[in-house]
C-alpha cells in the first residue's frame, strides 16, 4: 500500500466518512508516512499531545470550513514530554506550563482552551499568551474534556486518582461522576456522552442522556494497549479507539466497528480536531497533513519523494465527498 493514503484514510475511509465506503481496503500507517516536508515542529522528545481547537479561538463560525484547511493563524497546542505544554501559532512557539497533562477546548462559540495540570485547572489567556490558574479545582488532573453544548464553561476531569467529577459554575462546583470507576482516560463526543477505559483496559461509554454506562462491544480484548481519541466535528456520537495497532470507532449505543486502518508505524499523539488537517506527533516531531491539498493536490512526487499516483486514485470516489465537507459551515454540521 502506498503512503499518504493511510493518514488521510483515517479520516475518510475510517473515521469522518458518514456513509459506507466502496473502498475496503485495509491501510497500514509505515514510516514512509512521515516525510519531512509535513514536519510543522521539531522538539527533543515525544509530542503526547495535540489539540486544535475549534472554537472561536481559530474559527470564525459563519466562516465556511474551507478556512480551517488554511493553518496560518491558528492556534496549536501540544505537549512535549517532560518539556512542558506549548502553544505555536504563526510559527512561533510559546511555552504556557511546566506541569501540563492534557488540553481542551469546546467547539462551541466561545474562546476558552482549558489545560489540565498538576495542581489544577489552568486557562489559555490570549492576550498575554499565558495559562491563568482557573476555578477552585486543587486536584492532580491528568485529563479533562470540555463541554460544547449550551454554551457552558463545564467540563470532566480525571484526576490522578482515577476519579471522574464534572466541573460547572466557572471551575468553581466539583461533583463526582461516581459510577465512572477506574478511569485511565476520558474523551467526550459531540453529545456530552462519556468514553472512557478502564484500568483492565475495557472502553465503556456513560451516555448523557440517563447517566447510565455501558461496555463498548466488539473492541479486541486484552489488547496491549487502548487510547481514545477526540472525535473529528463530522463524527456524531462516537469517538475513535486505537487498541494495539487496530482502528476503531466506539459507538454510543455501546457497538463498535473496524476502521480499516492498521498503525504499524504509530504516532505518540493524532490530532482529528479539524477533519481536514491532521496532525500527528511522532520522532519528536508535529506532523501536519493538508487533506484537501494532498487529494486535490498542489503536491507533486517531487515535493514529496513520493509517489501520489494511487492515493488519488485511491480516493477518487471520495472527492466530492471531500469537497462538500470543506464548502459546508461548521454550524450546519452542528445542525
Ligand atoms: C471488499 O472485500 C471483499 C472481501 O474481501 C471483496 O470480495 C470485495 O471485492 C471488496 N470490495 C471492494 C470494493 O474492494
Ligand atoms: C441543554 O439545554 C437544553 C435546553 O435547556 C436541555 O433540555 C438539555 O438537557 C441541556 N443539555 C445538557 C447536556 O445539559
Ligand atoms: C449503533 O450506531 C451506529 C452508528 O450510528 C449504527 O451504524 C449501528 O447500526 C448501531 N447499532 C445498533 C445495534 O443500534
Amino acid at each position: 500500500m502506498n503512503t499518504l493514503a493511510t493518514f488521510t484514510a483515517l479520516l475518510l475511509v475510517g473515521l469522518a466518512s458518514t456513509k459506507p465506503t466502496t473502498n475496503n481496503d485495509t491501510l497500514h500507517i509505515i514510516e514512509d508516512l512521515f516525510p519531512e516536508v509535513f514536519v510543522i515542529y521539531t522538539g527533543e522528545k515525544d509530542i503526547t499531545k495535540i489539540v486544535v481547537p475549534l472554537n472561536s479561538i481559530n474559527f470564525d463560525d459563519t466562516e465556511d470550513v474551507e478556512v480551517i484547511s488554511n493553518d496560518e493563524n491558528i492556534y496549536i497546542f501540544f505537549i512535549e514530554e517532560g518539556k512542558g505544554l506549548f502553544v505555536m501559532k504563526n510559527k512561533q512557539v510559546t511555552k504556557l506550563l511546566e506541569n501540563g497533562n492534557d488540553i481542551s477546548a469546546s467547539s462551541d462559540q466561545s474562546k476558552e482552551v482549558y489545560f489540565a495540570a498538576s495542581d489544577g485547572i489552568y486557562r489559555f489567556n490570549e492576550q498575554e499568551k499565558k495559562a491563568e490558574k482557573y476555578g477552585t479545582v486543587t486536584d492532580n488532573t491528568i485529563a479533562i474534556a470540555a463541554v460544547s453544548i449550551n454554551g457552558t464553561n463545564d467540563y470532566y476531569i480525571l484526576t490522578a486518582e482515577n476519579v471522574v467529577y464534572k466541573v460547572t459554575d466557572d471551575g468553581t462546583r466539583k461533583e463526582e461522576i461516581t459510577n465512572v470507576k477506574d478511569a485511565q482516560q476520558i474523551v467526550l463526543d459531540s453529545a456530552e456522552n462519556l468514553y472512557f477505559v478502564d484500568n483492565k483496559k475495557d472502553v465503556y461509554v456513560r451516555l448523557a442522556e440517563d447517566g447510565t454506562v455501558k461496555s463498548i462491544k466488539g473492541l479486541p480484548a486484552h489488547p496491549s494497549d487502548v487510547q481514545l481519541l477526540r472525535p473529528p466535528f463530522v463524527v456524531e456520537e462516537a469517538v475513535p479507539v486505537i487498541a494495539g495497532k487496530n482502528t476503531y470507532l466506539a459507538y454510543a449505543n455501546g457497538t463498535s466497528e473496524f476502521a480499516d486502518i492498521i498503525l504499524d508505524t504509530k504516532p505518540s499523539a493524532i490530532s482529528l480536531d479539524t477533519t481536514l488537517i491532521l496532525f500527528a506527533g511522532h520522532n519528536n516531531k508535529i506532523y501536519e497533513y493538508n487533506l484537501l491539498a494532498i487529494v486535490l493536490t498542489e503536491i507533486t512526487k517531487e515535493d514529496l519523494s513520493v509517489d501520489l499516483t494511487e492515493v488519488k486514485s485511491f480516493f477518487s470516489d471520495q472527492i466530492s465527498y471531500i469537497q462538500s465537507i470543506a464548502t459546508r459551515s461548521k454550524s450546519s454540521f452542528r445542525a
